[in-house]
């Protein structure tokens, strides 16, 4: 199993779906869990900074996360959600929603259950996030941590912004970035932060095929190519 922790905007999500094909292995997008839970609490009209109407949505939220690299489905009582937790609205809200404790260890939970499966039928998986290697598959044979500048991050983000038409200024999307930022690594429970044992790889000035090139070398040496 690989673990690829980091920020946003570090190309992690692209690059962890087309690890996950290069090594027939499943995928797992912990960051749309804490989304797809984001919406429910939207959807609900609840405020996502009330950690006590946020677990009690989140306990009942019936929802599914696909583990296909090729085309991850995020369903949320039964509706396709895929586009609509990637929008401003939730994206704004995660960051409380996915602070509170008792979200984590619902998450947490289910993300190992589902880990287990995958490697029970596929042999392999790629689970990417932000606590991986440091809480929820410490044991993983590949840890690594993505990093990529603040202004680089941004300029990645605008583009996948105007890709799916939303209008939104580099100025403000370099807040968001510093913002979600500061509130994921400064967070008590599980903050964004490195495993020991993780290897670091800027991706600043990386396109993102460079960026599996060095992927899929460092998977050959931890024996993880077949
Ligand atoms: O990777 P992403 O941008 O889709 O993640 C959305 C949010 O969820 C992000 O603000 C951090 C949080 N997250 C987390 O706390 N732990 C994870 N394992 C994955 C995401």
């Amino acid at each position: 199993m690989v673990a690829l922790d980091g920020p946003s905007g570090t190309g992690k999500t692209t690059v962890a779906r087309k690890l996950a094909e290069r090594l027939s292995a499943g995928y797992l997008d912990t960051g749309a869990m804490y989304r797809v839970v984001t919406l429910a609490v939207l959807r609900a009209g609840a405020d996502p900074a009330d950690a006590a109407a946020v677990t009690a949505i989140a306990r009942q939220a019936v929802f599914t996360i696909g583990t296909s690299p090729g085309r991850p489905a995020v369903a949320l009582a039964g509706q396709d959600v895929a586009a609509e937790i990637r929008g401003p609205e939730v994206s704004h809200a995660v960051s409380p929603v996915s602070a509170v404790p008792e979200v984590r260890e619902l998450l947490v939970a289910r993300q190992r259950r589902i880990i287990d499966d995958v490697l029970d039928e596929v042999g392999g998986i790629v689970v990417e996030g932000r606590d991986i290697g440091t809480v929820v598959a410490p044991d993983s044979r590949l840890k690594v941590f993505l990093t990529a500048s603040a202004e680089v991050r941004a300029s990645r983000r605008g583009a996948q912004d105007s890709a799916a038409g939303r209008q939104v200024t580099h100025a403000d999307t370099l807040a968001a970035v510093n913002r979600r930022d500061r509130l994921d690594s400064g967070r008590a429970a599980s903050p964004l932060r490195a495993a020991e044992d993780a290897v670091h790889l800027d991706t600043s000035e990386l396109d993102i095929d460079q960026v599996l090139v060095a992927l899929v070398e460092l998977a050959g040496r931890r024996g993880l190519l077949s």
